[in-house]
């Protein structure tokens, strides 16, 4: 049977996302500011993190997988694109967590081709171990060093992505 260890409590995903999106409120104050959030790990984090921003913006999504089991396949595929018009606009890419950082190196390279007018990174989890390529999260509501975990959206094989808090995995 896999454990599960809680890391972060509903409680404090809670209070982090309001500081985080009174951040963006206020840095994104008078620019054109459109969410797109990497289907599928950000969906829950995403819902959560729109209603704590104050100032008017749109939301997208971007399906991409990379993942099988606990360790990355190292291809991305795009299993969706935006629909929105993304040209001159201010992007916030939302993001369950970054690993490698190989998946949101290729989705911001995609996306610049829409000649946006920026593009930042907004992720849950800042995950530093296995980071490979040289890429900053922008906006990042947690920090790890290492571990593979699950809940608030992310999964394990499809699977805990229901859980309310975050847990470590231990299979
Ligand atoms: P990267 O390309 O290695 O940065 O991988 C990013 C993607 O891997 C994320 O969007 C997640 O879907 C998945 N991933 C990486 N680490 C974890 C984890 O600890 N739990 C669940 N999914 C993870
Ligand atoms: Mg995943």
């Amino acid at each position: 049977m896999p454990e599960f260890i809680l890391l972060i409590s509903e409680q404090e995903i809670k209070k982090q996302l309001k500081k985080i999106g009174q951040k963006i409120s206020i840095d994104y104050k008078d620019k054109d500011l459109v969410l797109i959030g990497v289907l599928k790990g950000s969906f829950v984090f995403l819902a959560d993190l729109t209603r704590q921003i104050s100032i008017d913006h749109e939301i997208d999504f971007l399906g991409a997988s990379s993942y099988s089991g606990t360790s990355s396949t190292g291809q991305i595929v795009f299993t969706k694109q935006p629909d929105l018009k993304l040209e001159n606009r201010d992007i916030l890419l939302v993001e369950d967590i970054m690993d490698t950082g190989n998946t949101l190196l290729k989705i911001t390279e995609f996306i610049k081709k829409s000649n946006p007018k920026s593009i930042k990174i907004c992720a849950l989890i800042d995950k530093h171990e296995r980071r490979e390529v040289k890429i900053a999260v922008d906006y990042s509501c947690f920090s790890l060093e290492k571990g593979f975990i699950v809940g608030y959206g992310l999964d394990y094989d499809e699977k805990y992505r229901n859980l309310p808090a975050i847990y470590d995995l231990k299979l």
